[in-house]
């Protein structure tokens, strides 16, 4: 039976390019739309840009560019890497698009209207120079348990104890370094510890799909088991704020005028979104597609960071605003490479675009993924020896090794015709049944099973073509009998079968590859579908080269780190040329003309001054430079200079240093002295940023 399938990988935040984990689980995504679709099923696959929040909304600022222009700039690149990687989406879409603000204000309306919504008044730090309030992770400070500094606002790096931002000692706003005063304001609730989203949830969490599948993988489901609290009654999951107060790049709460949706609320709506500007596009009823009562399968891919988001809250507002609840949520574990975790925002060593630069084959990576897969949350790692060996040993020595071994004795002696001695009804069958176990287990995203099967397929083939020696046959094929000559064209044809069911069971991970041997190798006009591993095939043409192997010296440039950095140019001066940056790293930097406005030198220190400098701001900043060597106080009062302005702000023994200003000198001040304040040219006035 046909079914109907919605996919959906995590929307990325659109303030960053994809880095290694992105690509992995939409490749992890992809191989399972596409065996689906094989298998004759309609997929409706869509992605999306996660746009809102106050991460764009400060670099955007940082940048002087609005967040739509900052958004835009990271959409621009996404096709590029997904194409690349043959990752075949049918809609990318926006979280910052007329669909979502529709979808969510509505989602929002509905729950109102079923009593989930409560506004309550909260204390939150807020940054008095920014006039905002701050999210945690902008609140740095003192851990209050092991006194490490400049930690942030929800667990301390050093001693991992995990507070609320209130429990630092001497917090302060990252943006400004202004001290966070406490702040009051109304909130917007979503309720869900009302009795029946709990016990919706605890039904859901356990529960499965029409098809008898779990919703939730079993160590996902215990995961949820302990949020939930034991089932005693007393729930552990407390309301869920919903709502930011402006200045905030999001949807605005209809009737709250600056209120906006915390961005995880209109995230996963985004997923809606995109399904429904792509029905548009089509032409297809997106209301009956995710009719609650129909048979729309709806399936989420995300990483295990992002459970508790789709596990609890996005179930719970699907439901409770009256709409389809997510059938399945396949959670993958993280991708480490050289075991080594990867960070979020900066990725691993490997750059899925420099991947591609480099010119290496995206289904090497695509099957050396699928080979490490299954269906469990566990982590997977990236380790150049093995992708080697199992690229050019599997991939390459096993499989693509087939065709070319038989391919040419039927084109020389047979003029390309394949002929079988014997059942082929058997022979049929026994490739369509061993297709079908290939199928169920990529159904099951077990991948890395279904490559150990389809690998050990191989090795049969390749040892019934050893065993049958066909090059002696082929040697003294003049002087053969018809038996003889039927014996080798039946078991190059044979190996050539074989060939083609292990291409169909291929064709989800190798989708490029093997459409090649689709149309190049047994003339079809299309890709494979699962069906085609029971047809044993009639022709092959000549073999063409179909797949280079990887170099170690690929491999090599993959990890080096950038040449720039391996060899420093260095300076007349004697300083090395630090490693290249991009215009992004240097965009990080919020470069100020400032004001000395006084200028005192600091008691019990023989290096610092004490600057007051005006940027601009309103008000005054207070920064300690170490240039007491080369100037006299009151000769740089008046001065414009240039600051840092975006360093986190240090504490010092005298006090606390709001930025740095920039000077020249050498290498070491000791052998050559000279330190050189650096001087905007005039004209300029204090609080002009530097680009
Ligand atoms: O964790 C993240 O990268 C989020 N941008 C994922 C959002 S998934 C969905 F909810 F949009
Ligand atoms: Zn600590």
């Amino acid at each position: 039976m046909s079914r109907t399938l919605f996919v959906t990988t995590a929307l990325p935040y659109a303030n960053g390019s994809f880095h290694i984990g992105h690509i992995m689980e939409y490749i992890q995504a992809d191989i399972w739309v596409r065996s689906m679709r094989m298998a004759g099923h309609t997929v409706h696959f869509v992605g999306a840009d996660d746009t809102h929040g106050a991460p764009i909304m400060l670099k955007a600022e940082s940048e002087g560019i609005t967040p739509q222009a900052l958004v835009a700039r990271y959409a621009a690149e996404r096709p590029s890497y997904l194409d690349g990687f043959h990752i075949k989406f049918d809609h990318w879409h926006s979280t910052d698009s007329p669909e979502n603000v529709v979808l969510s204000q509505d989602i929002y309306r509905k729950l109102k209207a079923a009593d989930l919504i409560e506004t309550r008044s909260i204390e939150q730090f807020f940054d008095p120079v920014k006039g905002m309030f701050l999210p945690d992770r902008y609140i740095k400070g003192e851990c209050p348990k092991c006194h490490a500094k400049d930690q942030y606002g929800d667990a301390c790096e050093k001693c991992g104890a995990v507070f609320a931002p209130t429990d630092l000692i001497e917090p302060y706003s990252s943006l400004t370094g202004a001290k966070p005063v406490l702040k009051s304001s109304e909130h917007f609730f979503f309720k869900l510890s009302d009795e029946r989203c709990v016990a919706f949830l605890r039904d859901w969490t356990a529960g499965q799909n029409a098809r008898g599948v779990s919703h939730l993988q079993s160590e996902v489901l215990a995961k949820t088991l302990e949020w939930l609290g034991d089932n005693d009654g007393t729930a552990k999951l407390g309301d869920w704020d919903i709502s930011r107060d402006a200045p905030y790049f999001g949807i605005e709460i209809p009737g709250a005028p600056g209120k906006y949706f915390y961005v995880w609320l209109d995230a996963p709506v985004g997923y809606l979104a995109s399904l429904m500007a792509y029905c548009q596009k089509i032409g297809l009823n997106y209301d009956t597609l995710l009719d609650p009562e129909g048979d729309t399968e709806q399936i989420h891919f995300i990483g295990k960071d992002i459970v508790y988001f789709h596990a609890l809250f996005w179930p719970a507002t699907l439901r409770f605003s009256g709409r389809k609840t997510p059938d399945q949520l396949n959670v993958h574990g993280f991708i480490t490479v050289n075991g080594e975790k990867m960070s979020k925002s900066r990725g691993t060593g490997i750059s899925p675009l420099r991947y591609l630069e480099l010119g290496m084959d995206a289904e090497w990576l695509r099957y050396y993924i699928a080979a490490k897969l299954n269906s469990r949350v566990e982590d997977i790692d990236f380790n150049p020896d093995d992708f080697l060996a199992r690229v050019n040993s599997d991939l390459i020595g096993k499989y693509i090794n087939i065709a070319s071994r038989a391919a040419n004795f039927i084109s020389k002696h047979f003029e390309g015709q394949l002929r079988y001695n014997g059942d082929e009804a058997v022979l049929d069958a026994q490739w369509l049944a061993a297709s079908d176990e290939i199928r169920n287990h990529l159904e099951d995203r077990e991948y890395g099973r279904a490559i150990r099967e389809i690998m050990a397929h191989a090795d049969t083939i390749n040892q019934g073509f050893d065993t049958a020696q066909p090059w002696v046959l082929a040697k003294t094929l003049a002087q053969a009998t018809d038996a003889q000559r039927d014996e080798l064209q039946d078991i190059c044809s044979r190996t050539l079968a074989g060939f083609k069911a292990l291409s169909v069971m291929l064709t989800p991970i190798l989708p490029a590859l093997t459409e090649r041997v689709a149309k190049a190798l047994f003339g079809l006009d299309r890709s494979f579908v699962w069906t085609d591993a029971g047809v044993l095939p009639t022709h092959v043409a000549p073999f063409k080269h179909l797949m280079q192997r990887v170099t170690p010296e690929m491999m090599g440039q993959l990890f080096e780190p950038p040449e720039e950095a391996q060899t420093p140019p260095v300076a007349p001066g004697g300083e090395a040329i630090a490693p290249t940056i991009t215009i992004d790293d240097f965009a990080k930097l919020d470069l100020r003309v400032a004001k000395i406005v006084a200028c005192e030198a600091v008691e019990g220190s023989h290096k610092l001054l004490k600057l007051t400098l005006d940027v601009g701001e309103g008000t005054h900043r207070q920064v300690f430079s170490g240039i007491k060597s080369a100037y006299r106080p009151e000769d740089l009062v008046n001065r414009l200079t240039v600051l840092v302005a975006n360093l986190a702000p240090r504490k010092m023994k005298f006090g606390i240093s709001e930025g740095m200003v920039l000077a020249a000198s050498h290498a070491n001040e000791d052998t050559d002295p000279g330190i050189y304040l650096l001087d905007p040219a005039s004209g300029a006035t204090p609080g002009m940023r530097i680009r």
